[in-house]
């Protein structure tokens, strides 16, 4: 008589696999640049730039993660002490069964704190590091199995507009979370077309977006200049994704890190100064720098809650509450869209 092992239950693995896709901007313009045209376009300025966005390659993304854990680097752990002792009342306030959106969802670590306030319909991550937005979903998809999670590989940077009835946004109104100060990366005229956008996005639901405000210069300068120079290895790791896309040669030895807060303008710039003369070179083109002279690679807007308010509302959000910390060092604000006359 054949014996047969005891009787095996199977269990099916009920976790949802998140969806990831890759939006790129249609370029629309038959004369529009490729990324390597604008790179060398914006380097060839008299004040050269690189734009913020290269900052997150693959190493950036994740030296950015260490600088969030810096003692200098009050945004990340303020805000959330903000979410951790009001967000019960930020996120108690919205609908639930909503897609929910966030703009810069980098490696889905606070989505993983916010899933616990908010019961949506769907998560859809979007941001400029798809490789890194990936790993985050799928460390996601452990701790909420059945929550549908959709993840964009997108660059916002210069315009926003995804098709609204791209399936994988889910049906409208909709809840944007844009958390971190991020926002400041925009200058102001581009921070209120960013927010007219995210309306659209948005379709009458309501927006929560994270932003650092303006304090002592000594306190906002030690936060980009930190003392162990993650800051400085986060700025500098630029030029190697640089030299990957256009193939260029710049030397990380030839430059240092700088950081400055403009009080008149209010924001934090950061550039990289030449040690020395250098020149760099890629294919179909080169540049010359002075001694002392510099590439801009960031600006970080600071807002005083007023004139964020004020911005908010030039955008059309109505009903807007903030709420910050003690030392008001950072605000959270919850603005609803509404619809459009
Ligand atoms: C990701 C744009 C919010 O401006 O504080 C941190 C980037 N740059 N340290 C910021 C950043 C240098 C950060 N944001």
């Amino acid at each position: 008589m054949l014996e047969f092992g005891p009787k095996r239950e199977v269990y099916i693995d009920p976790m949802t696999t998140p969806t990831f896709i890759q939006i790129s901007q249609e370029q629309k313009l038959a004369h529009s640049l490729s990324p390597a045209q604008t790179i060398a376009a914006e380097l060839l300025k008299e004040q050269a730039e690189i734009a913020p966005k290269y900052f997150y390659d693959n190493l950036g993304s994740r030296l950015f993660e260490a600088i969030t854990t810096l003692d200098e680097y009050y945004p990340t752990r303020t805000e959330s002490l903000i979410f951790e002792r009001y967000g019960a009342e930020i996120f108690g306030a919205i609908p639930k069964g909503r897609p929910l959106i966030e703009l810069g969802a980098g490696s889905c670590r606070k989505a993983e704190r916010l899933l616990n306030w908010m019961q949506p319909s769907r998560f859809v991550g979007i941001e400029i590091a798809s490789e890194f937005l990936q790993e985050g979903l799928t460390r996601l998809s452990e701790r909420f199995p059945t929550l549908p999670l959709f993840g964009l590989g997108y660059d916002f940077s210069k315009v926003l507009n995804i098709p609204n009835d791209t399936p994988e946004l889910g049906q409208g109104p909709r809840d944007i979370f844009y958390p971190g100060s991020s926002i400041g990366n925009f200058e102001p005229p581009q921070a209120l077309k960013l927010l007219k956008a995210i309306q659209v996005l948005s379709a009458e639901g309501s927006l929560i977006i994270g932003v650092d405000t303006v304090k002592e210069t000594d306190t906002l300068e030690a936060a980009y200049d930190d003392a162990l120079g993650v800051t400085a290895a986060f700025n500098l790791n630029v030029l190697n994704h640089i030299n990957r896309i256009l193939g260029s040669d710049f030397s990380v030895e030839d430059w240092r890190h700088t950081a400055l807060f403009n009080e008149e303008d209010s924001r934090i710039e950061m550039h990289l100064v030449a040690r020395r003369r250098v020149r760099v070179s890629w294919p179909g083109g080169e540049r010359s720098f002075r001694e002392s002279e510099s590439i801009l690679t960031e600006y970080s807007y600071k807002w005083s809650p007023d004139d964020f308010i004020q911005l908010l509302e030039d955008a059309g959000f109505a009903h807007v509450d903030v709420w910050t910390d003690v030392s008001r060092w950072f605000a959270v604000y919850r603005a609803q869209v509404l619809k459009p006359e």
